[in-house]
């Protein structure tokens, strides 16, 4: 089985919840792989701000997966072009993803795929919003710190996933909520691709669905 996993605060829980089951129920995850959805360009794997080290620490540190079996985009690769070709067809030699975990940024984004991303689009090199180097900023040092690019999945290979979990939580994260759920597809609001999957399911909290209903 293939996972597919996000990084950010909000996935947080759910990885030590994945912890504690693992830990209290022996539940195994010897044959799982998993697939992150992006990479910060420039930061090495071992660097405390890079998502290879927070998915370690925050997850894989913990259960008894093979690290051979837990993928990142490589941040610190020479070639990006060829990282990005690489990331892809792993995607595809995995024959897709059967469940993706997602969060979802203030201005839609979902990945790195930043607002009018194509949603035909496959692992590529993406320049940071001003908005989400700032939402990231609280991680570094300061803001000149945070990376501008980063890899991330394309919107095509988010859709090629089986089943999809998209999670939310507080009034930050509220406008964005009410955009996807009211809102039609349309690239200037990546997580909108989301309405073309058929098996999509929110979870979010009384705060991040306050607005829903305005519409
Ligand atoms: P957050 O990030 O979980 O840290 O809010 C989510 C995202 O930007 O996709």
């Amino acid at each position: 089985m293939t996972l597919g996993l996000a990084t950010g605060s909000t996935p947080k829980g759910v990885y030590a919840e994945l912890i504690k089951d693992h830990q209290e129920n022996g539940t195994s995850y010897e044959k799982i792989t998993t697939i992150n959805l992006d990479e910060y360009i420039g930061l090495p794997p071992t660097d405390p701000n890079s998502y290879r080290h927070f998915m370690n620490s925050e997850l894989f540190d913990h259960l008894d997966i093979q690290l051979e079996n837990t993928h990142l985009p490589n941040g610190a690769a020479e070639d990006m072009s060829r990282e990005c070709e690489r990331y892809g067809q792993l995607i595809k030699d995995l024959v897709d993803i059967d469940l993706q975990l997602l969060g979802i940024g203030r201005n839609g984004h979902i990945g790195f795929n930043e607002p009018g991303t194509d949603f035909n689009s496959r692992t590529h090199v993406v320049h940071l919003a001003e908005s989400t180097r700032k939402a990231n900023a609280r991680f570094f040092s300061s803001i000149e710190d945070v990376p501008a690019h980063a890899l991330t999945m394309g919107i095509a290979s988010i859709l090629d996933s089986r089943e999809i979990i998209l999670l939310a939580s507080g009034s930050a994260k509220a406008e964005a909520i009410r955009q996807l759920v009211n809102g039609e597809p349309d690239e200037q609001f990546p997580a909108s691709a989301l309405k073309l999957h058929p098996n999509v399911t929110i979870i979010a909290d009384e705060e991040a669905l306050s607005l829903v209903s305005q519409d």
